[in-house]
Order: structure tokens, then C-alpha cells, then sequence
């Protein structure tokens, strides 16, 4: 009897040693000390012992029961320790670990390009102006040196609201209405602005685009001014490696007048796809103000000299950022603004 009792305790005490959680140990609590268990399985035999043995079995088992018991609870103490702190360890979290950063927005393409702008001719010392998107006949067309025949005028292109009222087609409606105003002082201003054809879309059309004109109105300013103040922009604009390259053009509004070419902003001029193999890319158009013009501004042409420009902004974006469609600038997909950060 002894002997077994002696066996159940080694077993009960090498299986603690080996047990490595608490679950494992209430296994082993169960197996030994439960009440189907080895040592319970003793306590029952005792009725069938002489009256001598049974108090002193009773005292051994009883004695077994409380090392068991003994052992257990040491074990299961330095168990819970190991566990805590492999709890702790897994819920660890690193303070100096950077923080997510919220969402933000970015700015659009088009409105990048237009910040850019502004900063440049600010720069020059010009000032910045808008006008309305409705326009009407007098200022997109008449006033600007359009004659009554002109295609722009037709319906195909203009978006008409009635005979007179009209979306704006281009930025340069704006140089008569600050004329308007500043006149008889010196005018040195852009005027950036969305405007509008009647253009069906396609990956390079938009029957919305946006322009930014630019006007000097002064006394004793020469073309040479116009061609320094258009140098200045396209190096500051797109690298200071960039040369223009002027030829001669033809605007109602500007005599004699010039399309104003960059040095390829991808190849530098050795000839590529994207200027089709010139070096050069026409980024804008430009002139002396037609004297017309300046009278319908109010400015004496006998006495006043004016300059003017007008450039796409969409265009300036797709060149600038290799963007392969215009749609892409209108279509609010967030992976592609999301480029511009
Ligand atoms: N308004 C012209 C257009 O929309 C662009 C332009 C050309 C503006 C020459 C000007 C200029 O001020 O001088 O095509």
C-alpha cells in the first residue's frame, strides 16, 4: 500500500515539474487529488484495512495530499508569473512608435499650377484680377477686336445662354474690364479663371479649361518688357534650363502677335514624343494690344502702349506632370490627386 502511495506522489511530483501552464496543472490536480483521483482512489480502499493500518495510512495519504497540494500551488504561482508576463509582453505598444496620419486633402493638380503662377507674376510685380464667368458679347468678343464674322462667335463654339449673354471662351474679356477700372493708370495684372467651349470631351478637349491672361498697360513699355516678363515666367515655371522661341501668330486682339514656344520640357530641345520630335512646345499666345482695343479700354493708344498673353492652365498641368488625359483633371479619382501631394 505504501508503495503505491509512494509511486502516485514521484508520478503527481514529475508531472508537475513537467507542466508548463495552468491548464496542464488542473489536469494534473484533477488526475491525483480530484475525486475520482489516484489518491482518492487510496482514501476509498481504507474501509477494507485492519483498524491499525487505517490511521496510519489515512495519515500518509492525507500527508502525500498536502505535498501534492504543496507542490501544485508553487508550481501554478510561478506558472501565473510567466503567463502575466507573456500577457504583458504581447499587449505591449511602443510609445515612440509615430501615430497615423490623419487623412488630408491635397490640392488639385490645376490648382497647383495656378499657385505657382500667381507666385511667379506676383514676383514681377502684378496683381491679380477675375471676372465673371457669364460674360457677354461686348466683352468676350467686341470689345476685344472680334469681328461679327469670326468663327468664335459661332453657336459651334460658344456656349450661348441667349443672342448676348454667353460662357466665356477664354480669360481675355477680363483685360477690357480691368481697363475699365484701372484706367488711366498702369495696368501690370493676371487674371486667372475657368472658361468655357463648345467642345465635346475627349482626352484632350474639355468644354471646361481654365486660362490665365496676363495685361501691362503703360507708357514707354516695349516688346522687349512683354519677352523678359514671358523668359522670366517659363524659367521660373518649368527649369532654368528653358529657352521661348517666338512666331509670329495672329489674335484680333493683339497686332502684331506671337505664339510663344518652350524648349521641351521632357528632352530640352533634342527632339522627343512628347514635342513631337521640334524640341519646342507652344505654350502660349501673345501680343501688342491692338489699338482698338486700348480705346475700348479707355486708353489713348496715341499715349499708352499694352502687352498681353494668355496660356492654358490644363495644358500646362498635363505637360508639367505627364498627365496622358485631360478627363483625368475633371474626374475627382482620388489615386490620381493623390499623386500631388
Ligand atoms: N484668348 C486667346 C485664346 O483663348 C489666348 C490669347 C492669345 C490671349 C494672345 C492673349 C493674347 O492675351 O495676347 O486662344
Amino acid at each position: 500500500m505504501q508503495d503505491s502511495i509512494n509511486k502516485i506522489k514521484i508520478n503527481a511530483l514529475l508531472e508537475i515539474e513537467k507542466a508548463n501552464d495552468s491548464k496542464r496543472l488542473d489536469e494534473i490536480r484533477i488526475q491525483f487529488l480530484g475525486k475520482k483521483g489516484e489518491l482518492t482512489g487510496i482514501l476509498k480502499t481504507l474501509g477494507s484495512l485492519s483498524a491499525d493500518e487505517r490511521p496510519k495510512i489515512g495519515a500518509i495519504v492525507n500527508t502525500v495530499r498536502n505535498e501534492i497540494e504543496n507542490e501544485l500551488n508553487r508550481a501554478l504561482d510561478k506558472i501565473k508569473g510567466y503567463e502575466l508576463n507573456k500577457q504583458f509582453e504581447n499587449e505591449k505598444i511602443d510609445i515612440t512608435l509615430k501615430g497615423r496620419a490623419p487623412f488630408t486633402g491635397t490640392r488639385h493638380p490645376l490648382r497647383v499650377i495656378f499657385d505657382d503662377m500667381e507666385e511667379i507674376f506676383l514676383g514681377m510685380g502684378f496683381t491679380i484680377a477675375e471676372g465673371p464667368e457669364i460674360e457677354n458679347d461686348y466683352y468676350n468678343f467686341e470689345a476685344l477686336n472680334i469681328p461679327a464674322s469670326h468663327p468664335a462667335r459661332d453657336a459651334q463654339d460658344t456656349l450661348y445662354f441667349d443672342n448676348n449673354l454667353l460662357l466665356r471662351t477664354h480669360t481675355s474679356p477680363v483685360q477690357i474690364r480691368t481697363m475699365e477700372k484701372m484706367n488711366p493708370d498702369p495696368i501690370r495684372a493676371i487674371f486667372p479663371g475657368r472658361v468655357y467651349r463648345r467642345d465635346t470631351i475627349d482626352a484632350t478637349h474639355s468644354p471646361q479649361f481654365h486660362q490665365v491672361e496676363g495685361l501691362i498697360v503703360d507708357k514707354n513699355v516695349k516688346f522687349s518688357d512683354l519677352i523678359g516678363v514671358l523668359e522670366l515666367f517659363v524659367k521660373k515655371m518649368f527649369g532654368e534650363d528653358r529657352k521661348i522661341r517666338l512666331r509670329p501668330g495672329f489674335f484680333p486682339f493683339t497686332e502684331p502677335s506671337a505664339e510663344v514656344d518652350v524648349s521641351c520640357i521632357m528632352c530640352g530641345g533634342k527632339g522627343c514624343g512628347v514635342c513631337k520630335n521640334s524640341g519646342w512646345l507652344e505654350i502660349l499666345g501673345s501680343g501688342t494690344v491692338h489699338p482698338n482695343v486700348l480705346k475700348y479700354g479707355g486708353y489713348d493708344p496715341e499715349i499708352f502702349t499694352g502687352y498681353a498673353f494668355g496660356m492654358g492652365v490644363d495644358r500646362i498641368a498635363m505637360l508639367k506632370y505627364r498627365i496622358p488625359d485631360i478627363r483625368l483633371l475633371y474626374e475627382n479619382d482620388i489615386r490620381f490627386l493623390h499623386q500631388f501631394r
